[in-house]
């Protein structure tokens, strides 16, 4: 059965950042830092889910999900870290399952979607080798309390942007500038992938994914620099993540200067080459390269796309380069890629609430309709899709941008909490009756 699915993320929803013992998290230190989100926001309240939760489980039975994409709040497990668990925040995600299976829908649980408790960043986080080791305990825990009734789990989400943004350039939380000297963050990711998809296995996970973030590169040019930046922004962006996950090893790495990860140890790569029942790919736009103008620190330069719509973060509209991005994961990987599961699609637009109480967010349907088009033409093509999940069910808070870029099918205003589902809800709900498949 084709899971189709809304998605979402602790941090950036649940809010009662104190309830039930949760500690803190590396998002909450980061967002109340001055300057570092924008106009101030912080996920203190958030959509308020962790009160609000059985409404927000009964728009997704209107709108007629069969799965939900959530994460779990590794803070609200284990409050420092280590340990024994709360009971109190395995409580909360055991209502919820149990509120999802009520209504029939899947439950998709993702176990880092980067909130990492603030007690292990202060012991080194992803840049510390024992990181790994800890997520694999978190792992275990939650599993074995939720495993019975969640058949889906990924383990990482996005680990590229985790890296790039968080510890590579500073825009995400910690907060960190390190550019290249951030590629540990990487690899621990990576190996805590590997530990904790074994933890999951052996506490009764049915399917186990990782999600990364993919982008089709495109060469700004023909000229040999230019797809040389193309394929050295591909090694990172994409082939990091996946072909250690897929192919048990590294790609090459020396556009980057770097020849040898010394941080990675023997027997490394076939803990993070587990067998995987699918793979996570979370899709929003392609990535224009060029070579760089003059002396850079990177081989490559962003050079921006131009001629498509773009959506209120400015990024470019390009629903074929999903069909391009997945029928190339096939290409490239063959009969190591497993079932791919989109877990992750959607756009930002100003949804403003009309005085008549509703929000007529046209282009959003346009984008779900091109990018859902371009799943059934990549799986006419021979891509193994099995699911599709719309970021996000909610407007939410988004990181660094605060709650300015709204990407929900349900529009929230902030100030009362009150939910209004958008005209993609409609859409969506109306679509999804008629056609149960992707057609
Ligand atoms: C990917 C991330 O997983 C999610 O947290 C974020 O809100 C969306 N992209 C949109 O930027």
């Amino acid at each position: 059965m084709f899971l189709w699915g809304t998605a979402t993320a602790s941090y950036q929803i649940e809010g009662a950042v104190t309830a039930g013992g949760r500690g803190p998290s590396v998002w909450d230190t980061f967002a109340h830092e001055p300057g570092r989100v924008r106009d101030g926001h912080t996920g203190d309240v958030a959509c308020d889910h962790y009160h609000r939760w059985q409404e927000d489980v009964e728009l997704m039975d209107g709108l007629g999900v069969g799965s939900y994409r959530f994460s779990i709040a590794w803070p609200r497990i284990q409050p420092d870290g280590v340990g024994a668990p709360s009971q109190e925040g395995l409580d909360f995600y055991d209502r919820l399952v149990d509120g999802l299976c009520a209504r029939g829908i899947v439950p998709a649980a993702t176990l880092f979607h980067w909130d990492l408790p603030q007690a292990l960043q202060d012991r080194g986080g992803w840049m510390a080798r024992d990181t790994a080791a800890r997520l694999a305990d978190y792992a275990a825990i939650v599993a074995e309390r939720l495993a019975d009734r969640v058949p889906l789990w990924i383990t990482l989400n996005e680990p590229f942007v985790h890296m790039a943004l968080g510890h590579a350039f500073g825009a995400h939380a910690p907060g960190q500038a390190l550019m290249l000297d951030a590629l540990p963050v990487g690899h621990h990711q990576l190996l805590g992938h590997g530990l904790a998809a074994q933890a999951l296995r052996a506490h009764g996970a049915e399917r186990v994914l990782i999600t990364n973030n993919c982008t089709p590169v495109w060469a700004a040019s023909e000229s040999d620099q230019d797809v040389r930046a193309a394929e050295a922004y591909d090694t990172v962006h994409n082939r990091l993540f996946n072909d250690p996950v897929l192919l048990g090893k590294y790609p090459d790495l020396s556009a980057y200067g770097v020849t040898n990860l010394d941080v990675v140890q023997d027997g490394d790569l076939s803990i993070i080459a587990q067998p995987l029942d699918g793979l996570g790919v979370n899709y929003y736009n392609p990535t224009r390269v060029a070579a760089p103008a003059g002396p850079a620190e990177l081989p490559f330069e962003d050079v921006g796309i131009t001629g498509h719509p773009t959506t209120s973060f400015g990024w470019p509209v390009v629903p074929d380069g999903l069909r391009e991005l997945l029928t190339s994961l096939r290409a490239r990987y063959g009969d190591a890629l497993p079932p791919v599961y989109v877990t992750e699609n959607g756009c930002s637009q100003p949804d403003d609430l009309a005085a008549d109480g509703t929000v007529d967010d046209q282009d959003r349907i346009t984008y779900l309709d091109g990018h859902i088009g371009a799943v059934r033409a990549a799986m006419d093509q021979g891509v193994d899709v099995r699911g599709y999940y719309v970021w996000s069910l909610l407007d939410n808070f988004e990181w660094a941008e605060g709650y300015t870029q709204r990407f929900g099918l349900v529009h929230v205003d902030f100030a009362t909490q009150e939910r209004t589902p958008k005209a993609s809800y409609h859409w969506l709900r109306d679509r999804l009756a008629a056609h149960p498949e992707p057609w």
